[in-house]
């Protein structure tokens, strides 16, 4: 079976990429002061914003997206082949993500210099995009209904933990870590080309805009899962370029799950000045 669970600190992962041993490496890992590392919930711009990485350190040529899957030249750290990767395919720099909250990844960073760029997402956007991907991805669970999915997300029993104690965990690192980035999806943009210390000369930008668009990505076998075999990947039950829209939480959310999810967010959120933009 595939969509076994592997629980680690009391946050639940798919047990197809994730084992005991890879997480309590992830804990440990030494980062280099030249890393850059991506950090995010499911869900939230990840893959864009390994697209966008990867190609500000080409200086905006697209060969590395274009020939090299997303999973080997930015791995995610606490899944199984990470260590396997980072050895096999030296990067310079290294890109490497992640989904870990904050605080199991907090001593691994303490003292690093490591370029950290957290991607957050409106959370509406970020359950049914979320819903649509477990229909397909079989190594999680049958999402189930809607109504389940999201009562399940709201109680932080998702997999990867509660999106409320990621976001608000990831954001008071922000007010601590200088080398800190904290972009929302919505806001996606060439700012990180000048975080990242790489200015890029006008055809190189527009390079990286035309590489990194919803639809450019959407064709790239390297990044749109379509590489992912039928066995993990249901692709009949949708694609994961599914829309990349703001609001189209909107096709999903009956009148009453939004009511439900504003008291919840409000309450859950009422220590957190993180402002999102909705449609
Ligand atoms: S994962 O599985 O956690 O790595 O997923 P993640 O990459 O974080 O999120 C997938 C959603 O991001 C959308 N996406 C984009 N939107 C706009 N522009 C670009 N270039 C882009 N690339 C990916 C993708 O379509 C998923 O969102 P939904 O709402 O499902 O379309």
């Amino acid at each position: 079976r595939l969509d076994v669970t592997e629980t680690f600190h009391g946050i639940t992962f798919p047990g197809h990429l994730h084992t005991q041993d890879s997480l309590q490496s992830a804990l440990r890992f030494p980062f280099q002061d030249t890393d850059i590392l991506i950090v995010s919930y499911p869900k939230s711009g990840t893959t864009w914003m390994q697209e966008i990485v990867t190609l500000i350190c080409n200086r905006g040529d697209p060969h590395v997206c274009q020939t090299v899957p997303n999973w080997t030249r930015a791995p995610w750290l606490e899944q199984h082949y990470c260590a396997m990767v980072l050895e096999k395919y030296p990067l310079n720099p290294r890109v490497i993500t992640t989904h870990l909250p904050q605080h199991l990844l907090e001593p691994a960073l303490q003292g690093s210099k490591a370029k950290v760029i957290y991607v957050s997402r409106n959370p509406k956007d970020v359950v049914v995009s979320y819903y649509h991907f477990c229909k397909m991805a079989k190594f999680f669970p049958d999402p189930g209904s809607f109504q389940d999915f999201l009562n399940q997300f709201l109680d932080g029993r998702s997999y990867y933990g509660s999106w409320f104690d990621h976001v608000k965990g990831w954001t008071r690192q922000t007010e601590t870590m200088s080398n800190l980035l904290h972009i929302t999806y919505e806001e996606m943009s060439l700012k990180i080309s000048a975080f990242l210390q790489r200015p890029l000369v006008e055809e190189e930008l527009n390079s990286c805009l035309k590489h990194s668009s919803f639809s450019s990505m959407k064709n790239n076998t390297m990044v749109n899962c379509t590489l992912i075999s039928p066995e993990i990947m249901d692709h009949s039950k949708g694609c994961f370029m599914r829309k990349g829209e703001l609001g189209n939480w909107k096709s999903l959310f009956t009148d009453e799950q939004n009511q439900h999810f504003e008291s919840v967010f409000s309450s859950r959120m009422q220590d957190c000045s993180l402002k999102f933009v909705w449609d």
